[in-house]
């Protein structure tokens, strides 16, 4: 009996560890009903976004990726500015440091952003742009001060032409410690 605990508390352990990596998979539950294949992507500078994605990324299930920029953004918001601002003119495409390799096994992707000057930073454009999203759903959800998702729904219906887009959800940087249920009902509200 003891070796059969033993053996079982072996497996679970190595199960555990084998979980890891970059697209940190988490599957046991969901607010989603239908036969999805979830990856949350997300990219955060000061970590508000990436709260946020984890919440839905344990209410929703899937992975979890996180969007990283080659040259990472000052940590000085003047120095973030300028840049955020200089890249949002130049319409630039800001390289990025990994990719999801196995992009064709989704077909629900949760993009992830704090808003910058009304838009998305420009790495979500980068993102986007490197993988066919042709026929998926592409659900945009984002932090802010208080301006909304603004701008960016437009700028990733843009970039995904072929994708359906339902309603996103924002919210602000102040709300953040208590938007479980909000995140909850917006999921389950989203038909997925
Ligand atoms: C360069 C820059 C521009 C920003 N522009 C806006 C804006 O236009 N509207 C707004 O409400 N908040 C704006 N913010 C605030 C961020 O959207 C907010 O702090 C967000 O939650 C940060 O998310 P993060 O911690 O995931 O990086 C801006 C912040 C930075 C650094």
């Amino acid at each position: 009996m003891k070796i059969i605990a033993i053996t079982a508390a072996a497996l679970f352990f190595f199960l555990g560890c084998a979980r890891g990596g970059t697209q940190n998979r988490q599957n046991e539950t969901s607010e989603l009903t239908g036969d999805n294949r979830v990856l949350v992507a997300y990219f955060s500078r000061t970590g508000n976004t990436e709260g946020l994605a984890k919440t839905i990324h344990e209410l929703a299930g899937g992975d979890l990726f996180e969007i990283t920029p080659v040259e990472p953004y000052p940590s000085d918001y003047d120095e973030c500015l300028a840049r955020a601002l200089a890249e949002l003119s130049g319409d630039s495409r800001p390289p990025l440091a990994a990719r999801v390799e196995n992009m064709d096994t989704y077909n629900v992707i949760f993009i992830g952003y704090p808003i910058w000057c009304g838009d998305a930073p420009m790495v979500i454009r980068s993102f986007l742009e490197e993988y066919d999203l042709a026929g998926k759903t592409v659900v945009p959800f984002c932090t802010s001060g208080s301006s909304g998702l603004s701008g960016s729904v437009a700028a990733i219906k843009r970039l995904c032409p072929e994708s359906t887009i339902p309603d996103g959800l924002a919210v602000s940087a102040s709300s953040l410690g208590s938007a479980r249920d909000a995140v909850s009902t917006w999921l389950k509200g989203l038909g997925l």
